[in-house]
């Protein structure tokens, strides 16, 4: 079975139409049987983002070649899943705060990526990396979306060679029912799912 991680940073969590389209997403693939689903809900983690004694510690740990420090548990689990689904709201024209602080603590030079004279690799096992989320306004194609161009960025970097974005949106704009707009996500959801 191949071991999916899905990274929950749905903050609303069950009220959140994000959630609702990833939980459908992970629906279509354990139909399947084929994946085996590790859940991380980073609202049930206590991440801390880099400042002052975090971040020297993670320098002290990594000259030393510590990589087996419990603060690294992250980017091992990360590097070590067959596929990554991540799920998060529009915030901001990017996502919360929360998902920031837990890619900052994924990026560990030696886990999951390697620098060397030639440049950056990824070391990560994932083959894909899907992203779903739910949008007040509607954004695909806006320069202004600045949160599935990073993922998809994030996920080169690390060396996953697919990306896929699957966002229900207009939600917010009242001009169509909600409904409508969310089963045309799903319809999308299952689409990836299928080629996943
Ligand atoms: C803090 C916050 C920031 C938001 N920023 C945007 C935004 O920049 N653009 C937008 O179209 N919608 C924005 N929204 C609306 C959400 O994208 C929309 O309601 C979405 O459905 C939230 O996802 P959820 O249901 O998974 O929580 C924002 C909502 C919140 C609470």
């Amino acid at each position: 079975m191949k071991k999916v991680l899905f990274v929950d940073c749905c903050i609303r969590r069950e009220a959140s139409r994000s959630k609702e389209l990833a939980e459908y997403f992970i629906q279509k693939l354990e139909e399947t049987g084929a994946y085996e689903i590790e859940r991380l809900c980073l609202m049930d983690e206590n991440l801390s983002y880099f400042s002052d004694g975090f971040f020297l510690q993670r320098e002290a740990l990594l000259a030393e070649g510590k990589f087996d420090h419990p603060r690294f548990r992250y980017a091992h689990r990360f590097a070590a899943a067959d596929k990554i689904v991540i799920a998060a709201p529009f915030w901001d024209l990017s996502f919360p705060a929360l998902l920031k602080v837990y890619i900052e603590n994924l990026c560990v030079d030696g886990i999951t990526f390697h620098s060397d004279e030639t440049g950056l690799h990824g070391l990560c096992k994932a083959d894909h990396m899907v992203f779903l989320t739910a949008r007040g306004g509607i954004y695909t194609d806006s320069p202004m979306e600045q949160g599935a161009r990073y993922l998809e960025q994030m996920a080169a970097f690390f060396g996953i060679a697919k990306f896929d974005c699957v966002a229900a949106e207009g939600l917010d704009i009242g001009a169509w029912p909600v409904v409508e707009l969310m089963e045309q996500a799903k319809e999308k959801a299952a689409e990836v799912a299928k080629a996943f």
